[in-house]
């Protein structure tokens, strides 16, 4: 099946993620011309290919799931650019240092990751917190940053923002600002597991539910 991403067409699958909301803000409020980029959980290549694309100077793409790492090959090849692809359990098997990352990995808890079906059965997630691969790549960029290379970073509201803050503050000391954030109307699904939701995971306003999106920069 072909999905489009901002305009770009891309070879998905049933057993693969399919990029969302948080992959096209990622691309858009991502300063990448001229950088070399490092796209961590690249799912089928969305934002790889975009920054590729568009004037990005070098750009690495990393996933710990196979069929993701095959399908961001084929779809580079598919749209005529060039990613180097790791396959690594987040920064494992990355060596390089980067101007900037960009990070939509996974801030969703587990269980709403599975009932909502945005993650098909296949697709690694989070843990029941949601905050576990956030975290982790929080405290592994300083690392793999360039001297004044940033971090943009993705989580929900279905995932522990407190624990993912102290991280940002321990690993990026007065470093790092939210600069995004959106309220997101429940689909169906969601509002039929709304009993599995703790109260902070959601807005209720007018009877309508929304949850909420926010994307990261941190700074070296
Ligand atoms: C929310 S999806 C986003 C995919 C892609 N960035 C997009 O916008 O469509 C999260 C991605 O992180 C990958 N992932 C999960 N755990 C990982 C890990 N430990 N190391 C590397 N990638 C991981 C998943 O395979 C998946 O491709």
């Amino acid at each position: 099946m072909i999905v489009n991403f901002h305009n770009i067409e891309l070879e998905s699958s049933e057993d693969a993620f399919r990029p969302t909301l948080i992959s096209e803000e990622c691309a858009l409020k991502a300063d990448f011309k001229e950088k070399k980029v490092l796209d961590m959980g690249c799912g089928i290549g969305p934002l790889a290919i975009y920054f590729a694309k568009n004037g990005a100077a070098e750009v690495d793409a990393c996933d710990i799931y196979d069929k993701h790492l095959e399908l961001t090959r084929l779809n580079a090849r598919r749209n005529n650019v060039s990613i180097n692809i790791i396959e690594s359990d987040l920064f494992q098997n990355v060596t390089s240092k980067y101007d900037l990352i960009c990070c939509d990995v996974s801030g969703v808890s587990k269980n709403i990751a599975e009932v909502t079906g945005w993650f098909p059965t296949e697709v690694p997630k989070a843990d029941d917190t949601g905050s576990n691969l956030i975290v982790r790549v929080v405290e592994g960029s300083p690392g793999h940053l360039k001297k004044g290379g940033c971090l943009n970073i993705c989580t929900t509201s279905f995932s522990n923002i407190q624990e993912i803050e102290n991280t940002m503050q321990k690993s990026f000391p007065d470093k790092w600002e939210k600069i995004l954030e959106k309220e997101v109307p429940f689909s169906k699904r969601l509002m039929a597991n709304l009993d599995l939701l703790k109260d902070e995971m959601y807005l209720e306003k007018d009877g309508k539910y929304f949850w909420i999106f926010s994307m990261y920069k941190l700074s070296k």
